[in-house]
């Protein structure tokens, strides 16, 4: 296998998982760091992959800690690993937060189905569940898209490992921003 072939089959099983709620990439682990410099990580679905762009998306809830936490520091790592192809991909990157108002989120909104519509008129993720009485019954007006937010994570570096019998390809993959050159290539397992 050479470089360039590993490369392009990686960015082709994040895009397939993106439409395939079977995928092994389908769910993957969003790590950020939070205000007191901790590591947080969390499963997200993995709603598109741009492979041209190299960008990830995901949805979430604004109201979810996450959030802040991006806003606050925008570098991100996500991890998935491909049980089916034995395959580990680690991708690190800069987020971008959409919430809604803005153009993205509002078109993202629209193609959501019904049922993933529904998660986001549910109290704030993260917060003591309230009492059945006490939860208040959505409104018409509350569709929850005010609190539907889309997360946008632009790669800079690709890590990805191939568990293998024999011997374990493990290559970096750098998408520098601004033209500074770092070559990719095989690293050590
Ligand atoms: C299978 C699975 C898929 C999930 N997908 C998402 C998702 O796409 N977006 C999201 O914000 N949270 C998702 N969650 C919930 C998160 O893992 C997390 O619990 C929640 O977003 C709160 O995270 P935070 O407190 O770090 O902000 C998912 C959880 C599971 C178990």
């Amino acid at each position: 296998m050479d470089l360039k072939t590993f490369e392009i089959a990686c960015w082709a099983v994040l895009t397939e998982a993106a439409a395939d709620p079977q995928a092994g990439f389908r769910y993957l682990t969003l790590a950020t760091v939070d205000a007191a410099q901790r590591p947080q990580a969390r499963t997200v679905v993995l709603r598109e992959c741009h492979d041209v762009r190299r960008t990830l998306t995901f949805y979430t809830d604004v109201r979810s800690p996450k959030w802040q936490e991006m806003a606050a520091n925008p570098q991100v790592t996500v991890l998935g690993y491909c049980h089916q192809r034995r395959l580990q991909l680690r991708l690190a990157g800069r987020v971008a937060c959409y919430a809604a108002g803005s153009d993205v989120a509002r078109a993202a909104w629209r193609a959501l189905p019904q049922h993933t519509r529904q998660t986001y008129i549910a109290g704030p993720p993260g917060e003591a569940l309230a009492p059945a009485h006490e939860t208040p019954v959505a409104t018409a007006a509350e569709t929850g898209e005010s609190r539907f937010g889309v997360m946008i994570v632009q790669v800079n570096m690709l890590d990805a490992y191939q568990l293998q019998r024999n011997e374990n390809p493990r290559a970096l993959f750098h998408y520098p921003a601004h033209g500074e050159r770092q070559e990719s290539g095989w690293i050590n397992p």
